[in-house]
């Protein structure tokens, strides 16, 4: 079986993206279920109530998040009435939301979604997303042996670890947040599929989806600018991961990379 997961998606040139292509994309690599990162649908800041329904409705099966999830405040409003979107786990407890999820694959059986935060160089502090993902993989043992973590931060060391601490344990540990794919994509000894970072469907004249230079002008004189999505020349990054569902381990893991064409 195979799964697609789809990077950070940015503002409403990555929202059109994913929205138009996911059913193509599914189909050409014949994926059963559809995991995307939606924390920068909101002009590349949080997430919106029309975005992740009409992900939902083109064929995305559940959405991830992660530090930006809390920026537009809707969210908390309507997160609770949506299973299928996640935000980190490892957050405040008394926050809104749910951090994993464990859902129906429309072909059959179940997977687990879980949604977990690093620690490393990140603004947004959570609780130890280590002791959590063992919490989480604890209380889904049972239900399903399949398991997707979408591991959303900034350190490569932090991710890699995450990847081996649960090698064997999970069936993909898929990173976010740095919208920049590595090209480390691998299947670990013990099964566990990873990559450091899928990357993002946003623009490649961008700086990490935003207009170029706004973000030169910040860098170059340390004087604040207002950062602009850029909606055209967008990419969409992701990986397919296919696995043994008896087993919940994982036998190969690909990068996709699709441009799409701007639209005027
Ligand atoms: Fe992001
Ligand atoms: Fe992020």
């Amino acid at each position: 079986m195979r799964v697609l997961f789809i990077g950070d998606i940015v503002g409403k040139g990555g929202l059109r993206a994913v929205s138009k292509y996911v059913q193509e994309l599914s189909r050409e690599y014949r994926c059963s279920f559809v995991i995307a990162n939606g924390e920068n649908m909101a002009g590349g800041a949080g997430l919106n109530e029309r975005g992740c329904k009409e992900l939902f409705k083109q064929g995305v099966n559940v959405i991830t998040s992660g530090d930006h999830v809390w920026d537009q405040h809707g969210v908390k409003n309507f997160i609770n009435g949506m299973p299928n979107l996640l935000r980190p786990a490892n957050l405040h407890v008394g926050q809104p939301g749910k951090g994993y999820g464990v859902y129906n694959i429309p072909i059959g059986g179940k997977i687990c979604v879980i949604n977990l935060m690093g620690r490393v160089f990140m603004k947004l502090q959570g609780d130890c997303p280590f002791q959590l993902a063992d919490k989480i993989i604890n209380e889904v043992k049972g239900k399903t042996k399949t398991i997707f973590v979408d591991f959303h931060a900034e350190a490569t060391s932090e991710k890699i670890a995450m990847g081996r601490y649960l090698d064997g344990r999970v069936t993909a540990v898929l990173g976010t947040h740095t919208h920049t794919p590595t090209a480390d994509e691998q299947i670990f000894p013990k099964g566990t599929a990873y990559i450091s970072d899928v990357g993002m469907v946003g623009s490649s004249e961008s700086i990490l989806g935003r207009e170029i230079e706004p973000v030169l002008h910040r860098f170059a004189t340390g004087l604040p600018k207002r950062f602009y999505v850029n909606d055209r020349d967008v990419v969409i990054h992701g990986a397919i991961v296919e696995f043994d569902i008896k087993t919940g381990l994982a036998s190969n893991i690909e990068r996709i990379k699709k441009p799409v064409p701007n639209e005027d």
